[in-house]
């Protein structure tokens, strides 16, 4: 990692005149929170009760939120959090006057976010900050994924020190373990359970709920938001994913760079259950469904995809259930490592935020600044990968040659079919009472397979759109 020794005189003499004018200016660091939500509240808690508050040095000045008249599920009596009777911090509306342009705040923590409108209002913040010489955390994986290179420049430039541990699988401390530990390996692989929703709903699904309950019971138990389209469609895991990419490979990957997405929406009770039951006994081994953010590194060119995937009882992530998350990563030299815990809530994320802070404050006392800069490695992006899995297609009626017509099409593209499963009876879920196989086949070219899906969804053997869940193989 570069440590760039901070040369603006201006700022450390403003430590030193800061120093003259408050004696406590030095050992106490100055915060301006934005947000009171989940991880806001998650921060403020650790805050306002640290482990060993006789040496903390930290002042929560100001907490800001947009609008003071709006009805919360919490009281904002700041008082709640207030373990240890340390000054309380004032909360304000008046973000940009109180926390922003203050030259009393040092560190400006970011946890505003979680729709479109919220992000870009995160964004003004966070460059704002940066702008007038603080020091910033943030949790927003949107802005942190598709400024990254940009954001650590600008911190760079103003000499100031940028940190967003808590923007990827919440509590997993996986920013510091590729920014401080990986750093110096060759990054092979990394795959990842990296959205809790997903995983929570696809582990009730192999407990034999239906998808449409699971998420219910996702919702219900505080798992999914209201409109969990992020979360169930890949769109969040690709944010993360391309933050993970970033850092590992050393180069800017934004999340539109990610070119396959698949989300766990299309998944039905009976792709569970030929995974689960016949997979696993025909293999010998147990098989799970899970939603998996990948990257490789082939030939020096990089495969990235979000996808749902089934893996074996032998892959590392197979016991990751729930709303838990899990990142393996595998160096050249270093092996085979994976991180497991909570990736999200308001505990886990805050602890993170709280972690970035304290890191920070470490480095103003130090007088360094010290970003993870280093993107300056360029990679060509794979978009004609190769896998293998099988193909899940329902056939329209019971009638002579579907297989046929099936098979036919299969062998027109080149693929090598090794196995067909028919379900015993017919298999319904909701008004689809209709009769799926499945097709499993050899490795064989992305574009090969595309090109067979698209044919077989307006062939009369099919009903509706075919899906393709691949197999990952982490050994
Ligand atoms: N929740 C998690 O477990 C988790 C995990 C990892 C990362 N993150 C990320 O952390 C960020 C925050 O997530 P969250 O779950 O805490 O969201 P949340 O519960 O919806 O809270 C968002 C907060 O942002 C505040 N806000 C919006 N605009 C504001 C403005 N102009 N000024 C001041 N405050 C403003 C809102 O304040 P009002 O209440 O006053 O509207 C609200 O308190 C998001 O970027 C999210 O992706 C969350």
């Amino acid at each position: 990692m570069k440590m760039v020794k901070m040369m603006d005189k201006t700022r450390t003499h403003n430590y030193k005149n800061n120093n003259k004018m408050k004696k406590t200016s030095m050992d106490k660091i100055r915060i301006g929170l934005i947000g009171l939500g989940n991880v806001g509240r998650g921060v403020l808690t650790y805050m306002l009760n640290p482990l060993d508050s006789s040496k903390f040095g930290y002042q929560v000045e100001y907490v800001g939120i947009s609008n003071g008249n709006k009805r919360r599920d919490f009281t904002t009596d700041l008082n709640q959090f207030n373990g240890k009777n340390l000054p309380m911090p004032k909360l304000t509306t008046n973000v940009l006057e109180d926390i922003i342009n203050n030259p009393e705040i040092d560190v400006v923590v970011d946890a505003v976010g979680g729709n479109a409108e919220y992000d870009k209002t995160s964004l003004t913040y966070i460059v704002g900050a940066i702008e007038n010489g603080k020091h910033v955390v943030t949790a927003n994986k949107n802005n942190i994924a598709r400024n990254l290179s940009r954001l650590t420049a600008l911190a760079n430039k103003n000499k100031v020190n940028l940190r967003y541990e808590g923007a990827v699988c919440g509590g997993i401390p996986i920013i510091r373990a590729l920014n401080n530990y990986f750093f110096n390996d060759e990054i092979l692989k990394i795959v990842g359970i990296i959205n809790g929703t997903s995983n929570y709903i696809l582990t009730k699904m192999h407990e034999g709920k239906t998808y449409e309950e699971a998420l219910g019971e996702a919702q219900k138990e505080g798992y999914a938001e209201a409109d969990p389209t992020n979360d169930v469609n890949g769109t969040d895991a690709a944010s993360k994913l391309a933050i993970l990419a970033s850092l590992a490979f050393k180069t800017e990957i934004k999340p539109e760079n990610i070119t396959l997405i698949e989300g766990i929406d299309r998944i039905k009770s009976y792709d569970v259950f030929y995974v689960k039951e016949h997979l696993s006994k025909f293999r010998d081994q147990a098989h799970i469904i899970k939603s998996l953010g990948i990257i490789e590194k082939k030939d020096n060119k990089l495969e990235l995809k979000v996808i749902p995937a089934f893996i074996s009882e032998q892959h590392p992530l197979y016991g990751t259930n729930g709303a838990i998350n899990a990142i393996t990563i595998v160096g050249k030299f270093s092996g085979i490592y994976t991180f497991k815990g909570p990736g999200a809530g308001s505990a886990p994320t805050g602890f993170a935020l709280v972690n970035d802070i304290l890191d920070i404050g470490e480095r103003i006392k130090q007088g360094v600044v010290a970003n993870f800069s280093s993107f300056e490695n360029t990679y060509e992006l794979l978009n004609k990968m190769e896998s293998s899995g099988f193909v899940r297609s329902v056939s329209p009626e019971h009638r002579n040659g579907v297989f046929g017509e099936k098979t036919k099409i299969f062998a027109k593209h080149g693929l090598d079919i090794y196995q067909i499963y028919n379900f015993p009876g017919h298999m319904t879920e909701g008004d689809d009472a209709l009769l799926p196989d499945i097709i499993s086949i050899e490795r064989a070219k992305e574009e090969n397979i595309n090109a067979m899906l698209k044919e077989l969804k307006s062939a009369r053997c099919n009903h509706g759109e075919p899906i393709y869940l691949r197999e990952d193989l982490v050994f």
